[in-house]
């Protein structure tokens, strides 16, 4: 069997339980590509399943991936040895944090050319997250005025673009150091939490997306627009809860309370990554690691203060 070099989960706990060690080079069976990676950008879901102690399929994190496709399965039509492609392997028994992984077709779409393995991999997770929330749970419409709770992170650095993209008018809330960074990215206004509270002024929007912290559902509700729309993408956890056990109440009305689960989807990647390709969309990449260093970047990222995307060039 051939080896290669991989982060290996290896007990519930702290990131230290990540183990950097040779294992098993995958091979692809017939529905599968065997995909030489080159990024992986972490996510939220990596750090929170390994804390929960829920292991992914193939024992090794990393979801959102870029890389050449190395061979083929006989069933594969779209791609070929050699291809560059970018993906979310969530749904897919992760594997990304390793030399190589394999993975259905359907997971992956091709990297243009134009966008570098960084950039790929920092999009597939946070960007559709941010696409699909404000898209098909929040309905943008251009002129919206749009809040997003949480503006600075992997998701908030792509959901304040989408939203300038979808043309509405943009309000972020992040920590100080980060307000800059997010008038940088487009947002029209940022208020910073460290000094003021969005709940306690009088302005209100159409649409609010809840990407981090934790605020009162009562908070939100009081600050959307008759018929606006609060969508609830993360946060800390009793924020998770609160919103799924209580949103169907505070929805009673014209105010509607949602939350959204992303689901990886080709189309929406495409898109995406049209976007970048075109200059729309630009990642903002806060920390890059090597594989023998991603439990000091879990570390870091599970903080919850990273500005924008933390990678692992393989
Ligand atoms: N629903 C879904 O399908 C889905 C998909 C992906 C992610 N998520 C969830 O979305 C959340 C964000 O993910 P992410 O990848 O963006 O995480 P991230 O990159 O770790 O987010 C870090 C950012 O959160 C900001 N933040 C921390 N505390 C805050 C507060 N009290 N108020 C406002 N902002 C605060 C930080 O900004 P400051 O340093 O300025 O505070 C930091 O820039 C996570 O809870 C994740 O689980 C959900």
């Amino acid at each position: 069997m051939e080896k290669m070099k991989a982060v290996v989960y290896n007990k519930k706990g702290s990131p230290d339980k990540l183990i950097y060690c040779e294992t098993d080079k995958p091979v692809p069976d017939n529905d599968e590509v065997l995909i030489k990676v080159q990024t992986v950008s972490l996510n939220a879901a990596d750090y929170r399943s390994m804390k929960m102690g829920i292991i992914p399929g193939k024992k090794i994190f990393g979801a959102d991936i870029s890389g050449t496709i190395e061979s083929v399965g006989k069933n594969i039509t779209l791609f070929k040895s050699g291809d560059e492609v970018m993906g979310d392997l969530a749904s897919f028994g992760f594997g990304g944090l390793a030399e190589y992984v394999t993975a259905p077709e359907r997971a992956l779409i091709t990297k243009p050319s134009k966008i570098s393995f960084e950039e790929a991999a920092t999009m597939p997770m946070a960007a559709i997250t941010a696409l699909q929330a404000m898209r098909d749970k929040g309905n943008i419409q251009k002129g919206h005025k749009v809040l997003i709770v949480g503006c600075a992170g992997g998701v908030g650095t792509f959901a304040i673009q989408l939203a300038k993209y979808f043309e509405t008018e943009v309000t972020g809330v992040c920590s100080s150091k980060n307000v800059q960074q997010s008038e940088i990215l487009g947002a029209d206004f940022v208020i910073d939490y460290n000094k003021d509270d969005f709940s306690k002024s009088d302005k209100i929007y159409n649409l609010i997306l809840g990407i981090n912290g934790n605020y009162p559902l009562l908070a939100y509700r009081k600050c959307l627009a008759p018929n606006g729309i609060y969508v609830m993408i993360g946060g800390s956890l009793s924020q998770i809860f609160k919103s799924l056990l209580f949103g169907w109440f505070y929805s009673l009305g014209s105010k509607k309370m949602r939350s959204v689960a992303a689901k990886p989807n080709r189309h929406d990647l495409e898109f995406l990554a049209k976007l970048l390709e075109n200059g729309r969309i630009k990642p903002v990449i806060d920390r890059r690691y090597s594989l023998d260093m991603t439990s000091d970047a879990m570390n870091y990222l599970s903080q919850g203060h990273s500005t924008g995307k933390v990678i692992i060039n393989i």
